[in-house]
């Protein structure tokens, strides 16, 4: 089934052709520039940029993937902005229309946990459940035990900021620019991670929870301290070695902590815009070997940030699971949509898991 895919839910105006959990084309025209000056997504501003970009990115997603038969039309209705998600739910519902396709509605972060399936080569990666999806974006830190691609159960998440949204705070009160994560971890990179003690947080909270709002407030007192005798690049890059050993180490110690809860885990899945970042993933793969657990990540890293194909591949499993079109005439954006309202399940027979294949 070839699904043409739009995601408009944040600050990138993306619209795919998937086939299966393969990817045809995946176009992403990104709106950083505008929102940079504004140090964040301003919502109102992303959904005039989306509604002036959409039709050329649907007719330039169509014609690099050849003009093909398109199946169904696949769309994401939350979480994200709600301004920003109208905008590709109209597309999608004026497209349903016009060509006479179901319309599918799919969860933004189902579809990040879909992005580690992605087939980009040969190379084709079943989901084995019990799936444990660690879900890192600028929105979102959750732990979610994915049961089928219609059952998702959230057992840990921030109480407070997302991982993604610390790293950009932190890069905001150095100075370094808008979206920061990318550039706090090149910059830890260069630093020392002992340099600044900093408490990891909820470590000893007894759940599998975490929380950044603390460790944001303790960064900025230190930024301040250490201002006021001037900052210099080094000192920069050691914060930020710093601030990122203990904001990842809470993730980490939470992680582990899951695996030891369910060891019926069979899979572990990386998501989210911060799963772009290569220290992360050294050292959680590091906590799931020891375990035999196979740690996916998405095959690139352009697949981690947000995008379409994620959606139409997140679709395509969700269909085999039991996925059945949404009704164009109720269809609406769902803001704070949780993984656990998009839960839905179907049993699973062998003709599907045929179709899965
Ligand atoms: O998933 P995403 O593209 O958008 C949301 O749905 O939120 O995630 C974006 C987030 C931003 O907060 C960005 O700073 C962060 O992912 N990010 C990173 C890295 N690359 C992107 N954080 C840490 N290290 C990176 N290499
Ligand atoms: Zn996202």
């Amino acid at each position: 089934m070839k699904i043409l895919a739009i995601d408009t839910s944040c600050d990138e105006t993306s619209v795919a052709v998937t086939e299966g959990a393969r990817i045809l084309t995946n176009v992403v025209s990104t709106q950083v520039r505008y929102h940079k000056k504004f140090g964040g997504v301003v919502p109102f501003l992303a959904q005039r940029l989306h509604k002036s970009r959409i039709d050329s990115v649907v007719e330039l997603a169509l014609e690099r993937a050849g003009h093909p038969n398109v199946d169904a039309i696949a769309v994401t209705y939350g979480p994200g902005l709600a301004p920003a998600l109208q905008v590709g739910i109209e597309k999608a519902k004026q497209l349903a229309a016009d060509m006479q396709l179901p319309l599918y509605a799919v969860n933004h972060m189902a579809g990040h946990i879909a992005a580690s399936y992605a087939v980009t080569g040969r190379k084709v990666v079943m989901p084995e459940f019990p799936v444990l999806a660690v879900l890192v974006s600028g929105g979102h830190t959750e732990m979610v035990l994915m049961h089928s691609f219609g059952e998702f159960e959230i057992i840990g998440q921030t109480l407070d900021d997302a991982l993604g949204e610390a790293y950009d705070k932190v890069a905001k009160m150095l100075g370094l620019g808008y979206p920061g994560g990318k550039l706090v971890a090149k910059l830890a990179r260069e630093g020392n991670a002992q340099a600044y003690y900093l408490p990891i947080p909820m470590l000893r909270s007894g759940d599998l929870n975490v929380s950044y709002s603390g460790l944001k407030n303790a960064c900025r007192l230190l930024i301040e301290k250490l201002s006021a005798e001037g900052l210099n690049r080094k000192i920069i890059a050691d914060i930020c070695a710093s601030f990122e050993r203990v904001a990842q180490a809470s993730m980490l110690a939470k992680v582990e902590k899951a695996l030891i809860a369910h060891p019926e885990v069979r899979q572990v899945v990386l998501g989210g815009g911060v799963a772009a970042n290569t220290e992360f993933r050294k050292k959680l793969r590091a906590l799931c070997r020891p375990r035999d657990l196979e740690l996916l990540t998405p095959p690139r890293l352009n697949l981690c940030a947000d995008n379409a194909a994620m959606i139409g591949i997140a679709a395509h499993f969700g269909v085999v699971s039991g996925l059945v079109p949404a009704d164009p005439i109720t269809l609406d954006r769902v803001p704070y949509l949780s993984l656990e309202d998009t839960t839905f399940t179907r049993v699973m027979d062998s003709a599907s898991i045929d179709e899965l294949k």
